[in-house]
């Protein structure tokens, strides 16, 4: 079958794929569409380590076309969006409603494929750059037949990590004011978020201008070009301190309450931190290589009741998420057709990832 394949030193569309049988709780599901998330491209270009051969891809949706022996909540047939956590269900972490917490959905690389006849590993438990698919019974979320696949897919990495920031890690309220640093797959969806969120200001931060006009759709308020702006002052001018508070003499006053990297670089999120309101929070949601630090006067936090968190998979529970992303886009509230840039064959995977570099894309989708 056809799929494309981490090699170590880059990456091939092949057809000398295969995968064999799920096993008695696990899924087989043919993939109908796949949207390519830059996780993807940090295995190609080493910022994520990862073992190879192995097969790409991991916000996907598709048909399933097989079921193991104990596997009772989906069956041949039924439309699924894939969770990239194969979350155990029975540790503190998930009885507690916290899958992305489950020791069990980090490292859990199995190798359900061959390539040119020899084992090949998956990537994020999911691998949907591929005909076919083995997942675990919990990481396929059967939705409506008529949501297209083209833009279901989305909902199983980008959307669920940007709504998820916002609506489960942040939890903003409404009338609360936001900054949102790299409004592509992710970011557009942090925008989103803060849009159902009910966020006042929504201040979109990216270097390609030509993002202002996709990050105004999802509802960004204001839109800073980063390349000819210092988005500090920026952010600031829109959100500027009330004269009428006193601030002490100890500056740092006036900016967002909320902050969202979806970048992946120190730089960036040191500058979400300097965008901060008294009590602001900043959240790392891009990836950068690790051992990555970032530096910051601990006065700038400890002072003023700023904070830092970290956002994997928008601390999403899947059997609540999913299904809720689903009516919200059938409602008309959560755009997803709105995200799909453009949709390609497999062959077509660098011409999507050459879009991404040039930051020309929300997403590029592969379809099957
Ligand atoms: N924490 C998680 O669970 C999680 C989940 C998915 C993706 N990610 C990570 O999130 C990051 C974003 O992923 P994506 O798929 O949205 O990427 P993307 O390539 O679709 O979008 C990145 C955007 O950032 C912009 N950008 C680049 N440098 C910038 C800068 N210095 N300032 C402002 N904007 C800048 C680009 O122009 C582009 O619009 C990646 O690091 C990815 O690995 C994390
Ligand atoms: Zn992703
Ligand atoms: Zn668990």
């Amino acid at each position: 079958m056809r799929g494309i394949v981490y090699t170590g030193s880059g990456v091939e569309v092949t057809d000398e794929l295969d995968v064999g049988l799920p096993g008695p709780t696990e899924v087989r599901v043919a993939m109908a569409a796949a949207g390519v998330c830059h996780s993807d491209l940090s295995v190609i270009n080493g910022t994520i380590p990862w073992k190879a051969p192995s097969v790409l891809g991991h916000e996907g949706a598709g048909v399933v076309e097989a079921v193991g022996s104990e596997v009772r909540s989906v069956r041949p047939g039924d439309h699924v969006v894939l969770a990239t956590l194969a979350s155990c269900g029975t540790c503190r972490a998930c009885s507690t409603g916290h899958p992305t917490w489950c020791v069990r959905t980090l490292g859990n690389v199995s190798q359900p494929f061959t390539y040119r006849g020899e084992p090949a590993s998956n990537f994020a438990a999911t691998s949907v750059f591929a005909e076919s698919t083995i997942v675990k019974e919990v990481q396929a979320v059967k939705i409506a037949d008529d949501v297209p696949f083209t833009s279901a897919c989305l909902i199983g990495c980008g959307v669920l990590t940007g709504v998820g920031a916002v609506l489960n890690r942040a939890r903003v309220r409404p009338g609360e004011t936001a900054a949102v640093f790299g409004v592509g797959g992710v970011g557009l969806n942090v925008v989103q978020g803060l849009r159902l969120a009910g966020a006042s200001r929504i201040v979109a931060v990216d270097t390609q201008p030509a993002k202002e006009e996709l990050a105004r759709r999802f509802g960004a308020t204001d839109f800073v070009d980063a390349s000819s702006t210092d988005p500090v002052a920026a952010v600031r001018a829109v959100v500027p301190h009330d004269p009428s508070r006193p601030s002490g003499g100890l500056g740092w006053t006036g900016g967002v309450t909320w902050s969202f990297d979806c970048v992946g670089h120190p730089s960036v999120l040191r500058t979400a931190l300097d965008v901060l309101d008294w009590g602001g929070t900043a959240l790392a949601i891009g990836i950068p290589p690790q051992g990555t630090e970032v530096a910051v006067d601990v006065n700038a936090l400890a002072y003023v009741d700023r904070g830092l968190l970290g956002c994997r998979y928008g601390s999403a529970r899947p059997h609540h998420d999913i299904p809720l992303m689903v009516d919200l886009y059938q409602s008309g509230q959560l755009l997803l057709d709105e995200l799909v840039s453009e949709t390609r064959p497999l062959e077509g995977f660098r011409d999507i990832v050459a879009g991404m570099e040039a930051g020309q894309l929300a997403r590029g989708v592969l379809t099957f």
